[in-house]
């Protein structure tokens, strides 16, 4: 069929994706100082845990939690999670049961550990798997409520992973996701998404735009680049990603998106 993915291109890529992740994470674990970056020059106010990988402050995170609407007994997914910390973070201030899913088996492994940081041992497990590929991983309408924080960007296409999306969630239910819309150095963010979402069987489907947020990137990118990364390779590559961002961070669209999956969950929902 003409709008299903090349299965060898997708899985070559899947692969790719993967090692430099591994390599990302690894190095991120590695640098004391990255995590302190994001601690105190992006978000004081978070639970150190936390150590957000990602540009998403406290008001960011109640949001999502607001939006999801899950409570204790409920299954919470975070797709492309990580360490893991936003949804645990989530998945600790509603009491629900949370399933990380991460092309990274590096990053899986290290949200699997640090779920006893958060007291959700037993409560929060993590599974490798990618985008719109998680049909062997996750249960038709498993879940009460998916998030993706900073991430669906990667997605190789975007209405397949929308889709797939749709499919684990139970209808009703909302998939709740922050990202960029507008240039970026290497893939370019999705120009609209909303539309992704709507053409995947999703409604009411909501876009805000949230400035405030990448105000706080934009401070951490420039305390990151008056440091000397000398062998911090996680320092390295923040340092690299600050110089491409900034002069971009104008043009780009900082949005929190929320969806609520419809009774009609997309074409490929039988599979
Ligand atoms: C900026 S990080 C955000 C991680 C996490 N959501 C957080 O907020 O800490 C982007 C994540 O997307 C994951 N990712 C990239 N491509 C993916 C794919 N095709 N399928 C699943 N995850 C992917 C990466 O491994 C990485 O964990």
């Amino acid at each position: 069929m003409s709008d299903q993915p090349d299965q060898t291109t997708t899985t070559a890529t899947t692969a790719t994706t993967a090692d430099v992740f591994d390599a990302v994470f690894s190095a991120y674990e590695r640098s004391p100082r990255v995590r302190e970056l994001f601690r105190a020059d992006f978000d004081p106010s978070l639970p150190p845990e936390v150590e957000l990988f990602s540009f998403t402050p406290s008001d960011a995170l109640r949001l999502i939690a607001l939006a999801l609407d899950v409570a204790a007994g409920d299954t919470l997914v975070d797709l492309a999670c990580g360490r893991g910390g936003p949804g645990m973070w989530v998945a600790r201030e509603t009491g629900a049961r949370l399933v990380g899913v991460d092309v990274s088996p590096v990053a899986v492994a290290q949200a699997q550990r640090r779920a006893a940081d958060f007291g959700l041992s037993g409560r929060a497990e993590f599974r490798v798997g990618a985008f719109a590929e998680t049909a062997e991983i996750l249960r038709p309408a498993m879940a009460d409520g998916v998030m993706c924080v900073d991430a669906l960007h990667f997605a190789p296409d975007p209405l397949a992973a929308a889709r797939d999306v749709a499919r684990i969630l139970r209808p009703g239910r909302t998939f709740a996701l922050t990202t960029w819309e507008g240039p970026r150095n290497d893939a370019g963010y999705p120009a609209e998404l909303a539309g992704t979402l709507v053409a995947a069987g999703f409604v009411d489907v909501n876009v805000e735009e949230h400035p405030e947020w990448d105000e706080r990137r934009r401070a951490l990118y420039v305390a990151a680049l008056e440091l000397e990364p000398g062998d911090d390779t996680a320092l390295a590559n923040l340092q690299r990603e600050a110089s491409v961002a900034l002069p971009q961070m104008a043009e780009q669209r900082r949005l929190l998106i929320t969806a609520r999956s419809g009774s009609r969950t997309g074409r490929n929902s039988a599979r």
